[in-house]
């Protein structure tokens, strides 16, 4: 698409400062302290960064150099080791964080267990000594599935600790996905659970591996953590229970060090083709950049409790769950459920209950809830809240007020958060007690973190003029390649513009510099704040024997944001019908997972091309919208099409 097809729409004049009393209180307090910060950050990054990596990481060895970059590749931190585990955990012993909670968990049965960090780390030392008896190590790749317990995190810790490289895979991913991405990463082990709750059902995790571990040939063992008690096969020589291993193993562990650079996970993500990215993150500059962000943007206090009801199959989950708040030695509060089970107050009741601080989620989330009503948070007590936060999506202004008024009572900051798996971190955000907020923008960039607006040539546009979202400095927690794929990495986000990370999203900047996130330009849908590839569904729906091409293309959702609309065309002699389409629709959900899975499914007799055979989504997109095709069409080869297209069911 070319920017000038980016036309940002919103103009909101609302801005709301930070209150008094928040500021007062703020790690950053000022709009001029963020600006002299930021100056900084900016001007002299190897300083700032080497600065911060020293006041707020533990280094068993200090770097010899603080970036290496030969774009795009770069190396942060260079000749320092750490161990990321040791600062998620250990460095907080002997201190009086030790009896602190690190883990405050609630089942969705409302089962509830508190960690502290000594009991934290004594788990994830016996996991990993554990671990290690499987003779695994540095390097070697561990995949993880498994619901929201305090076992997925002890799991990806104790991967960190032993220096292997975990990819967590999000619980409600198919048995394909799964075999997709143990394959591209050819995991030895897997860890899982016999199950987890979600409203009220059983998700069967451990029959989903058995499905696809028929087609695994790295896999030697799988672990199986005992959650909901149903019956599953446990596959004699490879198949263990955690339970008859972990408790037993030595509950001290003696962390090595490993190099900064060493990998610490991958996390699979939509991109334009049909085979999901390894997005590779590595250790210090990855840690750096969570903990840092963590510390800032979430204001962390030691007397927080901190909720991000993100999943750790995502990379919120990772760097906001996991990392980034347990390296800043706070309380984060981990939830294994749906937002309206038994009902729909279920969030506000879990905030009003462990009296949570800082209450992070995404839009999509926000506007549920306001459509659920206003009764629900009303019957709580949520006033310990004093910070809110969202991400995954751009927030509508009015889901912005709701949220403002109704949850956080007219006097919770919120900080909208624009990033990336790719990015690691947080990338442009408010700092709540600094930076003025406007219902909609992500406002202003985080320390180090260089965007611009620019066009085709890579010229920055002037304000106000949409764009395309490009970061032009290297920074600490960015994605380091695709795993085994680097001609991909190169080609997908460095290509356009050599030398510049393009970011996929569309942008404006206002008046005052703030950025608007207009949203995806490429070929992948955020639904309910989740990336879905377009040529994913697709490649999904030509595997089924009745389908011989399909476009899935996106239509605004006062809900999920975006909704899945997909344009099939059928083999020859296959009858249209309702059941089909069910069929379809189950076999998407099959293929990938019930996030995948279509709103619409539209049989056409044949789909928009141009004459060089490129389906015009655009045209598709109109059409979806159930609006007149307006655009220009002057390419299209078959005119035709248009007119059975908009008669099409
Ligand atoms: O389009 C942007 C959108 O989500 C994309 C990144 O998706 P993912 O890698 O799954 O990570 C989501 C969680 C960090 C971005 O390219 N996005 C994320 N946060 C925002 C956003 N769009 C607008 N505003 C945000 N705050």
């Amino acid at each position: 698409m070319s920017s000038e097809n980016i036309t940002s729409v919103t103009r909101e004049n609302r801005k709301f400062n930070p209150p008094d009393e928040f500021q007062a209180q703020a790690h950053i307090g000022s709009l001029a302290k963020y600006r002299r910060l930021y100056r900084q950050s900016v001007n002299n990054p190897e300083e700032f960064w080497a600065k911060q990596a020293e006041e707020l990481l533990l280094w068993r060895k200090k770097w010899r150099k603080v970036l290496q970059w030969k774009a795009p590749h770069a190396k942060w931190f260079v000749g320092g080791r750490l161990n990321v585990a040791e600062n998620c955990l250990d460095r907080h012993l002997g201190t009086a964080r030790e009896n602190k909670a690190a883990i405050i968990f609630e089942g969705e049965g409302g089962d509830e267990r508190t960690l502290t960090y000594k009991q934290l780390y004594h788990e994830v030392c016996r996991l990993a000594n554990v671990l290690e008896g499987f003779g695994l190590g540095k390097g070697d790749r561990v995949a993880i599935y498994m619901p929201m317990v305090p076992e997925a995190a002890i799991a990806m810790l104790a991967c960190a600790r032993i220096g292997a490289v975990h990819t967590v895979i999000f619980g409600g991913f198919s048995s394909e996905a799964i075999k997709d991405r143990v394959n591209d990463c050819e995991a030895r082990l897997v860890i899982t659970a016999d199950g987890g709750w979600r409203r009220g059902k059983v998700v069967p995790l451990k029959e989903n591996v058995d499905r696809a571990l028929e087609g695994t040939p790295s896999v030697e063992k799988v672990l199986v953590l005992r959650r909901t008690g149903s019956r599953v096969r446990m596959k004699k020589d490879r198949d263990i229970w955690w339970h008859d291993v972990v408790p037993a193993a030595a509950h001290v562990h003696r962390a090595k060090a490993f190099d900064a650079e060493n990998p610490l996970f991958i996390l699979y993500t939509s991109g334009s083709t049909g085979k999901p990215k390894g997005v590779l993150h590595t250790s210090g500059g990855y840690l750096l950049g969570t903990t840092i962000t963590s510390k800032y943007v979430f204001d962390l206090k030691e007397t927080d409790t901190y909720w991000c009801t993100a999943d750790v199959g995502w990379i919120t989950g990772h760097s906001y769950v996991v990392y980034g708040i347990l390296s800043n030695g706070a309380t984060t509060l981990m939830y294994e459920g749906a937002p309206n089970h038994p009902g729909p107050d279920r969030f506000w009741s879990i905030i009003d209950r462990h009296r949570v601080t800082v209450f992070y989620t995404a839009p999509t989330a926000i506007r549920a809830f306001m459509r659920w009503g206003d009764e629900h948070p009303k019957r709580h007590d949520l006033s310990s809240l004093r910070l809110l936060g969202t991400v995954g999506e751009p927030i509508n202004p009015e889901a912005w007020m709701w949220y403002y008024k109704v949850i956080g009572g007219g006097r919770c900051p919120i900080v909208d958060t624009w990033w990336q798996t790719e990015t690691g971190a947080i990338m442009i955000t408010p700092l709540p007690g600094a930076i003025p907020q406007k219902p909609g923008s992500a406002t202003l960039p985080f320390f180090g973190v260089v965007p611009k607006v620019v066009d085709e040539t890579g010229r920055e546009v002037p304000r106000n003029t949409g764009g395309k979202l490009v970061i032009t400095q290297p920074w600490p927690s960015m994605l380091r390649t695709l795993w085994g794929d680097d001609d991909r990495f190169k080609r997908q986000y460095w290509s356009d513009y050599p030398g510049i990370y393009f970011t996929g999203d569309g942008c404006r900047q206002d008046e005052d510099g703030y950025f608007w996130i207009v949203g995806r330009i490429d070929d992948v849908l955020n639904i309910s704040g989740h990336r879905i590839g377009t040529a994913e569904v697709e490649s999904a729906l030509v595997s089924h024997p009745s389908v011989v091409e399909a476009a899935a293309i996106g239509r605004p959702d006062e809900i999920k944001g975006q909704s899945l609309v997909v344009f099939v065309t059928l083999k020859d002699g296959v009858k249209a019908s309702e059941k089909l389409k069910e069929t379809l629709r189950k076999h998407v959900a099959r293929e990938i997972g019930a996030i995948a899975r279509p709103d619409v499914i539209r049989f056409a007799a044949a789909l928009p091309k141009t004459r060089s055979g490129k389906i015009m989504r655009r045209l598709l997109k109109e059409i979806a919208a159930g609006g007149e095709v307006k655009g220009d069409t002057t390419t299209l080869e078959d005119f035709s099409v248009l007119a059975s297209l908009q008669k099409a069911d």
